[in-house]
């Protein structure tokens, strides 16, 4: 699907969604049937698509690069799906923290934007998920870097550093349970839980 749209992103080395990770992405959203879809990292759409395609959500898609937001309005509107978003242009936390501010709720985030921010956004994530909601986390291994035992490149540094302590927040945090896959660049999928 949507193959014009991913020749583009390679053309112009825009970084999107794997395949299998596109499969399993599809898989989650079918199988939670979300009402309200948050993704963190719209690039040019491409992933949005692909979940507004296989479920009945609205979407809210956060990117802070102004000319990919317009590229991915033009592309939602391309395939008809306008009416099923609310494209946000604009830094991931500041929307995370006006979304808790306004108590807007989710029942499925794809997390998809800036690598070293994941830790921070976990908490946020955790108030404005529904019960039951998923967090599908994207790209948690680095290309091997957070797993490795070797010394990291010191400019890669702070960003394996920051991925591991959010894939240690997962697994001590009383909210979610958490899965990690070893598919492609690793895939984190963490369920909401009640809280003891
Ligand atoms: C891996 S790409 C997203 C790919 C997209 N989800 C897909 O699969 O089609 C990550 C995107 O996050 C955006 N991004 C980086 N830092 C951000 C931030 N602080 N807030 C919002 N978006 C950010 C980048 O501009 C980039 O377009």
């Amino acid at each position: 699907m949507f193959e014009e749209i991913e020749k583009y992103a390679q053309e112009n080395f825009i970084p999107i969604i794997r395949p299998l990770s596109r499969q399993l992405l599809c898989e989650q959203v079918k199988k939670l049937n979300p009402k309200k879809i948050l993704e963190i990292g719209t690039a040019i759409g491409f992933s949005g698509l692909l979940m507004l395609n296989c479920s009945n959500a609205v979407l809210t898609t956060v990117e802070k690069d102004g000319q990919r937001a317009e590229i991915a309005k033009e592309n939602f509107a391309r395939y008809g799906f306008e009416k099923r978003v609310n494209l946000v242009c604009d830094d991931a936390m500041t929307a995370l923290k006006q979304f808790v501010n306004t108590k807007e709720q989710f029942d499925f985030v794809f997390l998809d934007g800036p690598k070293g921010q994941y830790y921070r956004y976990l908490p946020l994530l955790a108030k404005i998920l529904n019960k039951n909601g998923a967090v599908f986390a994207d790209d948690v291994f680095l290309h091997g870097l957070v797993r490795s035992n070797l010394p990291i490149p010191h400019k890669s540094r702070s960003m394996v550093n920051n991925m591991r302590k959010y894939l240690s927040l997962l697994e001590t945090s009383p909210s979610f349970e958490s899965e990690v896959l070893d598919v492609e660049d690793g895939i984190a999928i963490s369920k909401k839980i009640d809280e003891l």
